[in-house]
């Protein structure tokens, strides 16, 4: 079941053409700086146990991943097959535009760890993904949404375009509440601009990250005739 989160006002972004045609054209460039990359693939090393299968979803040619651990399998989604194809981390992927159709086509139950780095903010029906996103993570699997200041501000929702990165952290965490993502973990850091201007001290894209984890399932009671009568 989807909980509704946002107004449709909130849903709102200044270019309402197909989000697909935005995105038509490969752009093999990195989105975020080197500060900031580090800070994410150091993150991913601590928190994914190689024998994860993980998605990277919202992805491009890069996942940002620590290039010394394999992982057991990385399936990548995002709206270029180029740029996919492009991704050396990826062992396959698919491409489907998440403003239009939110049902990942992955079994219930088959990732450990899902991830989504600047791509939440371009999400309209960002509940409708959570709560499938609920549904493809094993219990105890983890969902780990990484965003910094910048944004395609056309592509954006109002809810995000209207927010500080204040905002943006507590929303993405009343999302996944919403759909059943309970207690998520909040982490914003500033991050050292390359060199040399880092070595004066000058800061790179801040860093902020909302990491949750799939709830276990809760003990089903005994049936009264499965119990011991002692
Ligand atoms: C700023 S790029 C970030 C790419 C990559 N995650 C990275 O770290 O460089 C935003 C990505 O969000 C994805 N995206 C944007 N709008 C989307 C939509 N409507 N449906 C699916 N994916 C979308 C695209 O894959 C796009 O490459």
């Amino acid at each position: 079941m989807v909980v509704s989160v946002l107004s449709e006002a909130e849903r709102y972004k200044l270019d309402q053409g197909d989000d697909a045609a935005f995105y038509a054209e490969p752009r093999l460039v990195h989105h975020l700086d080197a500060g900031f990359r580090a800070r994410l693939t150091a993150l991913y090393r601590q928190r994914l146990p190689p024998c994860a299968v993980v998605l990277d979803l919202m992805s491009s040619w890069v996942s940002h991943l620590p290039s010394d651990i394999s992982y057991e399998e990385v399936i990548g989604h995002g709206l270029n097959g180029s740029e996919l194809q492009a991704n050396p981390r990826l062992d396959r992927h698919w491409v489907q535009n998440l403003n239009q159709d939110q049902h990942l086509p992955l079994a219930d139950a088959s990732v450990d760890a899902v991830l989504i780095v600047a791509g939440w903010q371009y999400l309209q029906q960002p509940e409708a993904v959570a709560a499938d996103l609920l549904r493809v993570v094993r219990p105890a699997g983890q969902l780990i949404v990484a965003f910094s200041n910048r944004m395609f501000f056309q592509k954006a929702p109002q809810i995000w375009t209207d927010g500080s990165d204040r905002d943006h952290l507590a929303y993405v965490a009343r999302v996944l509440i919403a759909q059943g993502w309970p207690s998520p973990e909040l982490i914003a850091e500033e991050t050292r601009a390359p060199a040399p201007l880092g070595w004066l001290g000058s800061k790179g894209d801040p860093f902020f990250a909302v990491v949750a984890h799939k709830p276990l399932p809760e003990p089903t009671a005994m049936p009264p005739q499965a119990r011991a009568v002692v």
